[in-house]
């Protein structure tokens, strides 16, 4: 078999991407490790930026995403009493929007066949080769027969544990990263959120965040140790710590209710900066991880296919290879910013008691800080909307 690019990994980087081609009449396949129905039962972020957003209109993939997407125009931050609510609206003229990963994963799985994206699922044991020079083919077995997919590119979609990054040689690779020394208890429940938008809380107890997915199902995290078991966390005990953590403000408007999902997430940063070897590109989490807080990991994927796609169209219309050439050096500036922002708000926001009374009062300061000033609330909206 054959195809202009091969994509390994069918998340939201790897569907984008195969339907982008597909608009521009590129022939491209996907292949994904696992069944569609796990791919569509992963629970992740979804505050998205007007980047995001703007790929999926370009795709006419937005109806359902502008009827139930939730715009938001402030985002808090609050440390115990203080609240600080900031207009991001106002100050950038930009708001986000809420809207799950899961929902767009479903509305880019939908439209795939109707626009000619072909999606190979369950494709074990995914190896690619040859991708120093110009013709990289990929092999896969699926039910137990091999398979082989010759290919002009190969695009590395396959997250943070694909076998794409893995491909290069190590000689070749440059990868920087920082693990946090904390995860995050995540819990999703069919209740009203406590508040209209997302809420970022420092407290002596660890950070805590109220996030939603609609006006009736809620997201809430806290800050638990790494080594922390979900076991030792009923629901009760999660609602009454969020209490705690999000303070007086809050606590009496948050609606309790059974958890539908429960897990803990280690938090790290890692960027992987090789984003291109020979004929192989990697975008999304195949390149780099941000920790959650700030939501950047969604958007950062988004913006690497929002770079790659016109590249490889220019390409394959043009010969024109400017684009290719640019695309590891333009992903990684938004990436190294994206995480900075990342890195800013969990340093702010977390319980880090290697730092000290010091680090604590640092914290404090920096948020009396960020409450009186617009200069202060502006960098953050700006960076919150989403940075070129
Ligand atoms: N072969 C084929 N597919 C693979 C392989 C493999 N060896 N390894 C992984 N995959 C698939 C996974 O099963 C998954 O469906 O690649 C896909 C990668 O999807 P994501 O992890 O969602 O990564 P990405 O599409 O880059 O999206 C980034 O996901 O983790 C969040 O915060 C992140 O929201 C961001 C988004
Ligand atoms: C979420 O809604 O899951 C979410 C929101 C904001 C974040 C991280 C996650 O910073």
């Amino acid at each position: 078999m054959k195809a202009e690019v091969i994509i390994v990994g069918a998340g939201p980087s790897g569907l984008m991407l195969g339907h982008l081609l597909a608009q521009a009449g590129i022939d491209a396949v996907i292949l994904e490790r696992q069944p569609a129905q796990y791919v569509l039962s992963r629970i992740r972020a979804g505050v998205l930026e007007q980047g995001t957003v703007d790929i999926l209109a370009q795709l006419n993939l937005d109806t359902r995403l502008q009827k139930e997407g939730l715009t938001h125009d402030f985002v808090s931050l609050t440390d115990r009493d203080r609240l600080i609510k900031i207009p991001v609206q106002e100050l950038t003229g930009k708001h986000v929007v809420v809207y799950g990963q899961t929902e767009i994963t479903k509305d880019l799985m939908d439209a795939a066949p109707s626009r000619g994206v072909q999606t190979i699922y369950e494709a074990a044991d995914v190896a690619l080769h040859d991708i120093e020079g110009t013709r990289p083919y990929v092999t896969y077995r699926k039910n137990g027969i091999e398979h082989r997919i010759d290919g002009r590119f190969i695009v590395g979609c396959d997250g943070y544990h694909g076998v794409s990054r893995q491909a290069i040689p190590a000689c070749a690779g440059s990868s920087v990263e920082s693990i946090y020394p904390f995860g995050w208890l995540g819990i999703l429940a069919d209740v009203p959120p406590c508040a209209d938008e997302v809420v970022y809380a420092s407290h002596d107890n660890g950070f805590a965040l109220a996030s939603m997915r609609s006006n009736s199902r809620s997201r809430y995290y806290l800050q638990v140790p790494t080594s922390e078991q979900i076991e030792h966390w009923p629901d009760d005990r999660i609602w009454d710590e969020l209490k705690i953590r999000l303070g007086a403000t809050f606590a009496t408007s948050i609606t309790t209710g059974p958890s539908i999902e429960k897990s803990i997430a280690p938090l790290r940063s890692f960027i992987f900066e090789t984003m291109r070897y020979g004929s192989l590109f990697l975008a999304g989490d195949a390149a780099h991880i941000v920790p959650p807080t700030g939501a950047k990991g969604l958007n950062l994927a988004a913006s690497d296919i929002g770079f790659l796609a016109p590249a490889l169209i220019a390409y394959f219309r043009e010969k024109n290879t400017i684009g290719i050439q640019a695309y590891e050096s333009k992903a990684l500036t938004r990436v190294w910013k994206s995480s900075r922002f990342a890195w800013y708000l969990t340093k702010l926001m977390h319980n880090f008691p290697e730092d000290g009374e010091f680090g604590r009062k640092m914290q404090i300061a920096e948020l009396s800080y960020v409450a009186s000033s617009r200069a202060a609330q502006t960098t953050i909206a700006e960076n919150y909307i989403g940075l070129l």
